[in-house]
């Protein structure tokens, strides 16, 4: 869907449907003139109590007279109570009914949305209301017949005289958003670590190098953690590099997303109902091929390296066996109990990796880790931990924006032990208890003084239930969140 901010009335531009949204309770007092062209309905709508512009409620109308026949009514809630997450929901609701109703090109009239007093956030009402349309819009239909029926909203047209609305920055949240979500409902066939690493290179250009290493390649590096993820699997492991320059020789970021396309559990294989789902395992990677996208396609001015070690975990002759003990990139030996904990195995090569190579600044990764994250924050926060309260508190702001909400958790020296090895230097496993707070003080154990933080997405990566503006499946958490982080920096420099 493209948008559009076009300065013009309502009643003038021609469209399939116009959308007026309203703060509750629902008075004519700014749609007047439209009701006064359109039949009169809307006053009817609002006398007979039917629309009070409750929070996402939606009546249609059929007018006659205008240059629309239909005119959506959408509710904000109270005006005191907006929030950008309410609006996000609304716009979300509005397009999604739209859609239904086969409109096409459609109209916003943001009367109301310019009613709103307090300052929401970074961007205006009508920002948060389109982003949310975006974003609700969004299904993952590829492998489904063509239904002739369903057709895509083409284009929505703001009817705003707002000079600066950030239509690019918008459409290129919007573009990654949808980019990720693909690569993270594509089945596991189709999205193997070859895969990924088409996709990653099909992103190379002027400023973004795209380097490959093969498993010959990482053997050479030493990285037996991560390669012990993938001995179970026929599918050849790809270690993928991003080296994205928008600043010169600054120390750039580091952005390290977990890539297991498909995650069985190894040898300590996952029951049936818990692997269904199990390609979302990628989702950190995908967010992180994502981001690049959109900062090379912006031309951001920051440095940025991103890396993905890709891979599937698969039971099999090679595989990994649970007792056995590899060598990290860094030197540390780990003994491995569990070979479903394979996402930290893979992680801290790709972060030993990227200190060794590049020095960056900061190191973030990104990973559907543990399944104990859901049992601590349900499917409602990110949950974040590092050794960097600076960097921590940068995302907590970003993510106050975004709304993808992060949770900090305690990194307490006493979880060492738990992670106590009788053979090796660290096991890979911390026992029943802390389960989401052990994954991260295992990676934290590989990271030494570089400033790092890291996000488990495990719970708010892939939804079995839908959300407001979320369909079942793919979020692209994460996307949203550090493009927003990189927004920040940015602005603040300039
Ligand atoms: N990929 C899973 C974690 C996961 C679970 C992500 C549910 C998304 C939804 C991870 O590799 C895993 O299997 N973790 C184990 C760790 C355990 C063996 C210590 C888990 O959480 O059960
Ligand atoms: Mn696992
Ligand atoms: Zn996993």
């Amino acid at each position: 869907m493209e948008i559009k901010i076009k300065d013009a009335y309502e009643l003038d531009y021609k469209s399939d449907c116009l959308i007026l949204p309203f703060f509750e309770p629902a008075d004519m007092e700014l749609c007047a003139d439209i009701d006064a062209k359109t039949g009169g309905l809307i006053q009817k709508v609002i006398t007979s109590g039917e629309f009070k512009a409750k929070e996402g409620q939606c009546v249609v109308l059929y007018v006659s007279g205008a240059s629309f026949d239909r005119l959506l009514l959408v509710g904000l809630g109270k005006k005191q109570d907006v929030t950008a997450e309410k609006l996000r929901r609304a716009g979300s609701k509005a397009f999604v009914r739209a859609r239904e109703l086969k409109a096409e090109i459609l109209t916003v009239s943001v009367r109301a949305l310019n009613e709103t007093e307090k300052s929401i956030g970074a961007f205006s009402p009508s920002y948060y209301f389109t982003e949310g349309a975006l974003l609700g819009l969004y299904r993952y239909i590829k492998y489904k017949k063509v239904d002739e029926d369903e057709k895509e909203i083409k284009e929505a047209v703001l009817l705003s005289n707002e000079k600066d609305f950030p239509v690019q920055w918008l459409t290129v949240n919007t573009i990654a958003s949808t980019f990720a979500r693909d690569l993270v409902n594509s089945p596991s066939k189709d999205m193997t670590p070859t895969s990924l690493a088409d996709v990653a290179k099909s992103l190379a250009g002027k400023n973004l190098k795209v380097k490959i290493l093969e498993q010959k390649d990482s053997e050479k590096e030493g990285m037996w953690s991560y390669l012990a993820v993938a001995k179970g699997s026929d599918e050849p492991p790809k270690f993928i590099v991003l080296e994205y320059t928008g600043a010169g020789k600054s120390v750039p970021l580091a952005i390290v997303g977990k890539a297991i396309t498909f995650d069985s559990g190894g040898l300590s294989l996952k029951p049936a109902d818990s692997m269904e789902d199990m390609k979302q395992d990628m989702a950190g990677g995908a967010a992180t091929l994502a981001i690049f996208k959109a900062v090379s396609s912006l031309k951001l001015p920051i440095n940025l390296i991103g890396i993905l070690p890709a891979t599937e975990n698969m039971p099999g002759g090679h595989a990994i066996r649970p007792g056995d003990v590899v060598t990290a990139i860094t030197g540390k030996t780990i003994e491995i109990l569990n070979t479903d904990a394979e996402g930290r195995l893979a992680l801290v090569d790709a972060i030993g990796y990227v200190i060794k190579h590049y020095k960056p600044e900061a190191v973030i990764d990104m990973a559907t880790l543990t399944g104990a994250c859901s049992i601590a924050l349900g499917n409602e926060a990110v949950a974040m931990m590092g050794n960097d309260d600076k960097i921590m508190a940068e995302i907590k702001d970003a993510s106050d924006e975004t709304f993808e909400r992060v949770w900090q958790m305690p990194l307490f020296e006493e979880f060492k032990e738990y992670l106590k090895s009788e053979v090796a230097d660290i096991k890979n496993i911390g026992g029943r208890t802390g389960g989401l707070i052990t994954a991260a003080y295992f990676i934290k154990e590989f990271v030494g003084e570089t400033p790092w933080v890291h996000l488990d997405i495990a719970s708010t990566a892939f939804l079995a239930k839908p959300k407001p503006y979320f369909v079942k499946g793919a979020t692209a958490v994460g996307v949203r969140l550090l493009l927003e982080l990189i927004r920040r920096r940015i602005a603040k420099k300039s």
